[in-house]
C-alpha cells in the first residue's frame, strides 16, 4: 500500500484515484496525522501531495520526520516537493507577484532515474500541468535534476539511492497526459507493490468499515433514485443487512419508469427494507403557480427534508444517516479557495438532513469519483442499466420545466425524454454522453400538421459530455440524428410541435436549465 501525505490541495483524491487505478491501495491522511497513519499503514511508499501553503512561511505544514527517514521511496508532488526539498537541505524561494507558472507547460527531459523507467526518455518532451507559486531554487544534498522547463530548471527531481522523487507539476491531473503512467511507475517499479488490488477488495474494506462504524445500530438511507444513493445502500445492506431501511420519497417528478425500477431494484431483487412514500400531490400542489426557479429549488429541498424526516421519525431509532456523497460533492463543499462564492442555484440533496436530525453520518463513497461509484455498482451486482444512468438532479423534472409545473407538462415531458432517451441508446451514444434530457418550454409557437394548424409547446433537446459536472461540452450529435429524434417526439407526443437543440456549453451555461 501507498500513503498519501495531504497538505490540502484540491487535487489530492485525484493522487488516490490514479494509484487505485494502477491497482494499487492507498489511504490519504492530512499531514498533522501522517505518522500515526504510517506506523498503523506500514506502506510500501509515501506521496506527498500539494497544497496551498508556502514552505516559505513560518508554520506552514511539513512531512513527518518519521518518514523521511523510514528508508521508503518518497513522490512529492509540487508543495511535496517543495517541503521535500527545504526538510533534507535544499532552497525553496516565493513566487512574489512575478513568480509562478499556471496550466499547461512542457518539461524536456534531461536525464533518466528510475521514476521514467520505460515511459520517458532523455531529450523528449512531455506536456504537464503546472500550478505553482513558490520553487525549489537549490536542490537538497543527493538530487539531480532530470527534467527542466523553461520556466522551471527542476521540474523533477530525483535521487535514484533513496528513491526520492519530486516534481513541480501535478501528475495527477488528466492534463498531464501520462501522469497516470507515472504514478504507476512510481507505485510499482518504484516502490515494488504488486498491483492486484480491486474494487472487490475496495468493497470488502468497505463493508467492514461500516460494520465497525455502525455496530447494532439501526441507519436510515434516503434514495433519490440515481446511482450513488442506489450504490451506497446497497453497499450498506451487504455490511448490516436489515439494520438497514431505505425511504424513498417519490415527488412525482421523476423520469418515465424510475420510480418503479428503485422499487423492484430494492424491494424484488435484493429484499432491502425499503419505504416507498408517494407524495407527488403534495410536491405539485406546492408547485403550483411558481415559476421562479429558486423558489421551485427551495420548496423541493425543505419539502423533501420535511417528508424524510417524518418517516425516519415513524421508523424511529435510527441512529445513522447513510448518504451518497461522492468525493466531487465534498471538494466543492470544502474549497480552499476562500472568500464566499456565489450562489448560482441552490442544490437540493439531503444537506440539510444531518443537522435537523442531529444524526451521524454513514457515506462509504466519499472517496471516489462517479465513475468509480459504477465501478463499484457493478460489482455489487447492481444491474448495468441502473449503474449506468445518466445523472438526476434532486429537484427533478421540475428544474426541466421553466415556469410552472404541472402534472400534465411533467407526463409530456416524461414522453418526450423517454423517446430521446431511446433514440440515444438505439444509436449506442449513451456511454458516451454524460447526461441528456429533454426540457419543456413555456413557449408555444404555430405549426402545421396533416392540413391543420396547430399551436403547441417547444421541447429543447440537451445532451453534454463532461467528467464531473463542474465544466461541460454540448454533445455534437449528426444531423440526421437530431432530425430523427424530433420528427419521433413531434409525431408520438401530444403537445409538442417544435424541437430545438442546446448548442450552450458550460459555462457561460450551466446543464440544467433552472
Ligand atoms: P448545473 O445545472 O449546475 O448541474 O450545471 C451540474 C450537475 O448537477 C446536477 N444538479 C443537481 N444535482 N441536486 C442534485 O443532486 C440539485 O439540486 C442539482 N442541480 C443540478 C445536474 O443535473 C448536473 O449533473
Amino acid at each position: 500500500s501507498v500513503l498519501i501525505v495531504d497538505f490540502g490541495s484540491q487535487v489530492t483524491q485525484l493522487i488516490a484515484r490514479r494509484v487505485r487505478e494502477a491497482g494499487v491501495y492507498s489511504e490519504i491522511a492530512p499531514f498533522s496525522s501522517a505518522e500515526a497513519a504510517f506506523h498503523r499503514m506500514k506502506p510500501k511508499g509515501i506521496i506527498l501531495s500539494g497544497g496551498p501553503a508556502s514552505v516559505t512561511e513560518e508554520g506552514s505544514p511539513r512531512a513527518p520526520d518519521a518518514i523521511l527517514n523510514s528508508g521508503l521511496p518518497i513522490l512529492g508532488i509540487c508543495y511535496g516537493q517543495q517541503t521535500l526539498t527545504q526538510q533534507l537541505g535544499g532552497t525553496v524561494e516565493g513566487g512574489g507577484e512575478k513568480g509562478g507558472e499556471f496550466g499547461r507547460a512542457f518539461i524536456e527531459i534531461t536525464d533518466r532515474c528510475r521514476l521514467f523507467d520505460g515511459l520517458w526518455k532523455e531529450g523528449e518532451a512531455h506536456q504537464v500541468w503546472m500550478s505553482h507559486g513558490d520553487k525549489v531554487t537549490a536542490l537538497a544534498p543527493g538530487f539531480r535534476s532530470v527534467a527542466s522547463s523553461p520556466g522551471a530548471p527542476y521540474a523533477v527531481i530525483a535521487d535514484d539511492e533513496r528513491c526520492f522523487y519530486a516534481m513541480q507539476f501535478h501528475p495527477e491531473v488528466v492534463h498531464t497526459p501520462d501522469g497516470g503512467k507515472l504514478i504507476a511507475n512510481f507505485v510499482r517499479h518504484v516502490c515494488g507493490c504488486r498491483g492486484d488490488w480491486s474494487m472487490a477488495e475496495f468493497k470488502a474494506a468497505k463493508i467492514a468499515e461500516i460494520r465497525a462504524q455502525v455496530g447494532s445500530s439501526r441507519v436510515i438511507c434516503g434514495l433519490s433514485g440515481g446511482v450513488d444513493s442506489a450504490v451506497a445502500a446497497v453497499l450498506i445492506h451487504e455490511a448490516i443487512g436489515d439494520q438497514l431501511t431505505c425511504v424513498f420519497v417519490d415527488h412525482g417528478l421523476m423520469r418515465m419508469g424510475e420510480a418503479d425500477q428503485v422499487v423492484s431494484l430494492f424491494k424484488g431483487h435484493y429484499n432491502i427494507p425499503l419505504v416507498h412514500v408517494q407524495a407527488e400531490a403534495l410536491f405539485l400542489g406546492g408547485l403550483a403557480g411558481v415559476t421562479d426557479p429558486e423558489q421551485k429549488r427551495k420548496f423541493i429541498g425543505k419539502t423533501f427534508i420535511d417528508v424524510f424526516e417524518s418517516e425516519a421519525r415513524k421508523i424511529g431509532g435510527a441512529e445513522f444517516l447513510a448518504q451518497g456523497t461522492l468525493y466531487p460533492d465534498v471538494i466543492e463543499s470544502v474549497s480552499f479557495t476562500g472568500g464566499p462564492s456565489v450562489t448560482i442555484k441552490s442544490h437540493h440533496n439531503v444537506g440539510g438532513l444531518p443537522e435537523r436530525m442531529n444524526m451521524k453520518l454513514v457515506e462509504p463513497l466519499r472517496e471516489l469519483f462517479k465513475d468509480e461509484v459504477r465501478a463499484l455498482g457493478r460489482e455489487l451486482g447492481l444491474p448495468d442499466v441502473f449503474v449506468g444512468r445518466h445523472p438526476f438532479p434532486g429537484p427533478g423534472l421540475a428544474i426541466r420545466i421553466p415556469g410552472e409545473v404541472t402534472r400534465e407538462r411533467c407526463d409530456i415531458l416524461r414522453k418526450a425524454d423517454a423517446i430521446y432517451l431511446d433514440e440515444i441508446r438505439n444509436a449506442g451514444l449513451y456511454d458516451a454522453i454524460w447526461q441528456a434530457f429533454a426540457v419543456l418550454l413555456p413557449v408555444k409557437t404555430v405549426g402545421v400538421m396533416g392540413d391543420g394548424r396547430t399551436y403547441d409547446s417547444v421541447c429543447a433537446l440537451r445532451a453534454v459530455t463532461s467528467t464531473d459536472g463542474m465544466t461541460a461540452d454540448i454533445y455534437p450529435f449528426d444531423a440526421s440524428f437530431l432530425q430523427r429524434t424530433a420528427t419521433r417526439i413531434i409525431n408520438e407526443v401530444k403537445g409538442i410541435n417544435r424541437v430545438v437543440y442546446d448548442y450552450t456549453s458550460k459555462p457561460p451555461g450551466t446543464i440544467e436549465w433552472e
